[in-house]
C-alpha cells in the first residue's frame, strides 16, 4: 500500500502513522521528521530548511521534492510506504505524480485527517516528543505515565520549537493557503479518504484501518 497522510498541524498525522507503520510494516516518510534530523546534524538541507521552519512557514518545493525522489527510490519502499506530510502544495502533488509513474507506481489512499482549526493549538502547545525514539505524547490528552519521560523507551520529552502560538498561526496559514487546496486535487483523481480526527486517539486509528480494510 502506498499512502499518504494529510491535514492540518496537529491533526494527529505522526500519531496516526506510529501506529499505522508497526500494523501493517511500511516505512514511515515524515518530511518534517527528515528537516528536523537534517536541523540536528547541522547539514546543508538543516540549515536551508530551518530558516521556513522556525517561521512557520513551508520549505521551498525544490528542497522538499528533492528529498522524497531520493527517499522512494529505496529498496525499503518496493512494497509499500506512508507519507507524512508530503506534498503539501499542489506542485509538489505533481512532482509526485511523476516520481510514482517513472517508478510505475500508484498513490492508493490519501488520508485526510479532518480537525476543527479551533483546537489544533491546545493539541499543538501540549505536544511532547521523545528525544530518542520520537514518539508522540500530549499533556493533557495522552500523557505518558511519568511526566518527562517516553513509556516506550524511557527517553526525555522534549517540546518542537515551532510548537508555540505565534509559530503555529505561520503554520495554520500556510496549511490553509498552500496545502488545503489538495483536497480538491486528490477528489478529483479519486483516492481521498476524509476521517473524523476529532475523536479518541484509538477511534481514529479504527476509522483509518477501516479505509484498508485490514489489507
Ligand atoms: P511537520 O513536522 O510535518 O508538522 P505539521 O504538518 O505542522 O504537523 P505536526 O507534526 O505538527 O502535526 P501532526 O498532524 O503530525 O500531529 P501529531 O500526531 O503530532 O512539519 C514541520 C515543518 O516542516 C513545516 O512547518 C514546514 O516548515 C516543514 N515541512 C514539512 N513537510 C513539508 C513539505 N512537504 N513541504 C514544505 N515544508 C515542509 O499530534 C499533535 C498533538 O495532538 C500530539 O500531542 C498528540 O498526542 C495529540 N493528538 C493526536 N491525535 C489526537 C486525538 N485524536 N485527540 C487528542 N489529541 C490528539
Ligand atoms: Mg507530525
Amino acid at each position: 500500500m502506498n499512502i499518504i497522510f494529510m491535514g492540518p498541524p496537529g491533526a494527529g498525522k505522526g500519531t496516526q502513522a506510529e501506529k499505522i507503520v508497526v500494523k501493517y510494516d511500511l516505512p514511515h516518510i515524515s518530511t518534517g521528521d527528515m528537516f528536523r534530523a537534517a536541523i540536528k546534524e547541522e547539514t546543508a538541507l538543516g540549515l536551508e530548511a530551518k530558516k521556513y521552519m522556525d517561521s512557520g512557514q513551508l520549505v521551498p518545493d525544490e528542497v522538499t521534492i528533492g528529498i522524497v525522489e531520493e527517499r522512494l527510490a529505496k529498496e525499503d519502499c518496493n512494497d509499500g510506504f506512508l507519507l507524512d506530510g508530503f506534498p503539501r502544495t499542489v506542485a509538489q502533488a505533481e512532482a509526485l505524480d511523476s516520481i510514482m509513474a517513472n517508478l510505475n507506481k500508484k498513490i492508493d489512499y490519501v488520508i485526510n485527517i479532518d480537525v476543527d482549526p479551533a483546537i489544533l493549538l491546545e493539541r499543538l502547545t501540549g505536544r511532547r516528543i521523545c528525544k530518542s525514539c520520537g514518539a508522540t505524547y500530549h499533556m493533557v490528552f495522552n500523557p505518558p505515565t511519568q511526566e518527562g519521560v517516553c513509556d516506550k523507551c524511557g527517553g526525555e520529552l522534549y517540546q518542537r520549537s515551532d510548537d508555540n502560538a505565534e509559530t503555529v498561526g505561520n503554520r495554520l496559514e500556510a496549511y490553509f493557503n498552500q496545502t488545503a487546496p489538495l483536497i480538491a486535487y486528490y477528489t478529483e483523481v479519486g483516492n481521498l479518504f476524509n476521517i473524523n480526527g476529532q475523536q479518541e486517539i484509538d477511534a481514529v486509528f479504527a476509522e483509518i484501518d477501516n479505509v484498508f480494510g485490514g489489507k
